[in-house]
């Protein structure tokens, strides 16, 4: 798929996708998702490095009003898309204002939707890991889940040679993709957490999922939550 290109995923939403990240040595295919509210108001999910070209689809769709960081590892280029929207405002994910305090952030996620765009949009944050609080969030009109780290699908040929072997063993390889092992084995001792809150995204009834890294589901929503959701138990 073409880099730094707006695609559309569904009804209001666009996503795109960045030149890899290198994460623990691991090159990772990185995808942001964007939404248009009422009154052409853009609310952008885990940016990638915003590019002149792709900027001009941007503004395009209307004004970047909300940048937002999922969890506390998807905030490399919040930094680069402030400075180009200075009028946006930022909101950080648990952990990450005082991971990047070089950033000014004008608010914090939290397990409700702000007012911003709860008519919109509904989040919650998923419970019970030991080391990191995804922020999850669905779109109502186009009931789409939108995912960072929570399920990982790497393409099949994504990765070569040992880096495959371990990717499979992480759980992060299409079709079984997951949350990667060492994430999932953070919930030790926090799965009624983990529990409570996947049934409040069983609830919303997605029928799309977008995630960051790897295949997105296009289809089948609620069946694909349930498998790769199944260590919750
Ligand atoms: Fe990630």
């Amino acid at each position: 798929m073409a880099l730094n290109v707006l695609v559309p995923f569904a009804k209001n939403i666009w996503t795109a996708d960045g030149p890899p990240v290198n994460f623990n040595g691991f090159e990772y295919s990185v995808r942001m998702t964007i939404i248009q509210l009422r009154a052409g108001e853009l609310f952008v999910h885990s940016p990638i490095y915003p590019v002149p070209e792709m900027l001009e689809q941007v503004n395009q769709l209307g004004d970047v009003k909300y940048i937002v960081s999922p969890n506390k590892i998807h905030h490399l280029y919040m930094g680069d898309w402030q400075k180009r929207y200075p009028t946006a405002k930022m909101f950080a994910s648990p952990g990450l204002k005082r991971r990047r305090a070089d950033l000014v952030f004008d608010g914090e996620l939290v397990d409700y939707p702000p007012e911003d765009w709860a008519k919109e949009i509904d989040q919650l944050i998923f419970g019970g890991s030991l080391v990191m609080s995804e922020v999850v969030f669905f779109h109502h009109k186009s009931k789409t889940l939108i995912l960072a780290d929570l399920i990982e699908n790497f393409e099949r040929d994504w990765f070569k040679g040992w880096k495959n072997w371990i990717a499979r063993k992480a759980g992060i390889v299409a079709p079984d993709g997951q949350a990667p092992l060492d994430f999932r084995l953070s919930f030790l001792g926090g799965k009624s957490k983990a529990k409570t809150s996947l049934e409040r995204i069983k609830a919303w009834q997605p029928r799309h999922i977008i995630i960051a890294h790897g295949s997105c589901y296009k289809d089948n929503a609620m069946e694909e939550i349930n498998r790769a959701f199944r260590w919750v138990g």
